[in-house]
C-alpha cells in the first residue's frame, strides 16, 4: 500500500521519534490527514482479521507477532483469527467494547491461556502455555500490570517489588534493595516503601504493581485497564508514568483499555477489536482522523467512531437491536407473528 493509513499493521515513525512523543505538547499541532486519504486506504471488502497474513516493511522489528489467532471458550469464538504485530518501542494500545476480547488476547500473548489456533511469538520466542520452563524463561523478559495491582496485601510496597527479584535472580539482598528503591522511585513511590497496600490509595496501588512489573527490567509490558476506577487526574498521572517508562527505558507497551482519552495520550498506535475480529490497526492519527470526521463511512469506520465518540446511536447500536430480542422474548419469528390474526378464538365455534 503506496499511503499514509492502511488497515493492518504500518510502518511506525522512526524509534527516535515515536508519534506521542511529538505531540505531547498539544494536539492541535498535529496533522490530521484528510478522511479520503484513511478511507481510500480502508476498502470496504477488507476483512483484515481473514486476510492472510502479510508482514509489514518494518516487521523485523516487531518484538510481539500475533499470527491467526483463535481462541474458543465453551464453543463461543472470542478471538476470530487475530492477526497484529508490535514493534520495538513502541505503545499499542488495544480498544474494543466490554466483551470483545481484549483481555483474552493480553492473556493469549502472555502464555496464560492457550489459542485453539495460531500463534504468538513474542521477544523471538514462541509462546507455549504448556512449556512452563520455557515461560518462566520469558516471564522475566515481561513485566504485567492487572486492574487490581494484584499485589500480596501481607507484604509491605519494598516487599513486594522484591519478591522477583528474590525469586528470579541470585542478586545479593543489598543489591535487590536498591533495585527496589530504584523501582518504587520510578513510579513515585519510595518513601512509602514500608507501607502496606491496605494503607494506600488505588492510584497508588497501580503504581506500586507498576514498580513491581519493572523489578527485573523487562523488554515488554502489559497493562490491562491501566486506569480503570481511578479519578481522571490519577488517570493521567498514569498514563504520563507509560509515556515516560517507554522514553526512559524503551519498553515496548501493550496496553489494553476503553478509556478514550487515555489511549489517545499515550498510543503510537491502536488496534481496535470487534467481537474478537481485528477492525483495524493503525497510528493514532488515524483514528484520530476517524473520529473527527462528518463524512459518510463505510461500516467498519462508522462502528469505530462510534465507539470513539461514545455515541448513542450507531452501527454498534443497530446491531443490538438487531440481535432477536423480542423474538427471544415471545419465542417465535417475528414474521410469524405478523401473519397470525391478532385475537386467536378461545373457544371453538361449534359449542
Ligand atoms: N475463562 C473464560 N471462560 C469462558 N468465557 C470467557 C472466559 N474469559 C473470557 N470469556 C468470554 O470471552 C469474551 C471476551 O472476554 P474478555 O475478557 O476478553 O473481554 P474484554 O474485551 O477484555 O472485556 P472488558 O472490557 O469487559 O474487560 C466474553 O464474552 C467473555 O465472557
Ligand atoms: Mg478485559
Amino acid at each position: 500500500m503506496s499511503q499514509g493509513f492502511p488497515s493492518g499493521d504500518t510502518p511506525r515513525p522512526p524509534a527516535s521519534t515515536p508519534d506521542h512523543r511529538e505531540h505531547r505538547g498539544g494536539e492541535a499541532a498535529e496533522s490530521v490527514p484528510a478522511l479520503d486519504a484513511v478511507t481510500a486506504a480502508t476498502p470496504q471488502h477488507e476483512t483484515p482479521a481473514h486476510r492472510p497474513y502479510m508482514p509489514g516493511p518494518q516487521s523485523d522489528d516487531a518484538v510481539i507477532r500475533v499470527e491467526g489467532l483463535i481462541k474458543r471458550f465453551q464453543g463461543q469464538t472470542v478471538l476470530d483469527g487475530i492477526n497484529l504485530d508490535v514493534n520495538r518501542g513502541e505503545t499499542m494500545v488495544i480498544m474494543g467494547g466490554s466483551g470483545s476480547g481484549k483481555s483474552t488476547l493480553l492473556r493469549c500473548m502472555i502464555g496464560s491461556l492457550r489459542p485453539e489456533e495460531g500463534t504468538v511469538r513474542l521477544l523471538d520466542r514462541t509462546v507455549d502455555p504448556e512449556d512452563e520452563p520455557g515461560l518462566n524463561e520469558l516471564r522475566k523478559q515481561f513485566g504485567i500490570l492487572f486492574q487490581s495491582g494484584a499485589l500480596f496485601n501481607s507484604m509491605t510496597l519494598r516487599e513486594n517489588v522484591a519478591l522477583p527479584l528474590q525469586e528470579h535472580t541470585s542478586l545479593p539482598a543489598r543489591t535487590i534493595d536498591i533495585m527496589v528503591k530504584i523501582k518504587l522511585e520510578l513510579v513515585g513511590l519510595r518513601e512509602h516503601a514500608d507501607k502496606y497496600p491496605s494503607q494506600i490509595s488505588g492510584g497508588m496501588k497501580k503504581r506500586a504493581g507498576l514498580a513491581r512489573a519493572l523489578a527485573l527490567d523487562p523488554q515488554v509490558l502489559f497493562y490491562d485497564e491501566p486506569s480503570a476506577g481511578l479519578d481522571p487526574v490519577t488517570s493521567a498521572e498514569i498514563d504520563q508514568l507509560i509515556i515516560s517508562l517507554s522514553q526512559q527505558l524503551g519498553v515496548t507497551s501493550v496496553v489494553v483499555t476503553h478509556e478514550m482519552h487515555s489511549a489517545f495520550t499515550i498510543a503510537d498506535r491502536i488496534a481496535m477489536l470487534d467481537k474478537g475480529r481485528m477492525l483495524k490497526v493503525g497510528p493514532r492519527r488515524y483514528f484520530q482522523a476517524i473520529r473527527d470526521s462528518e463524512e459518510s463511512l463505510p461500516h467498519d469506520e462508522a462502528l469505530i467512531r462510534q465507539f470513539l465518540r461514545g455515541e448513542a446511536e450507531g452501527p454498534i447500536t443497530e446491531r443490538k437491536q438487531s440481535t432477536g430480542y423480542a423474538e427471544d422474548l415471545l419465542g417465535t419469528p417475528l414474521a410469524d407473528l405478523a401473519s397470525r390474526p391478532s385475537v386467536l378464538p378461545t373457544r371453538s365455534r361449534g359449542r
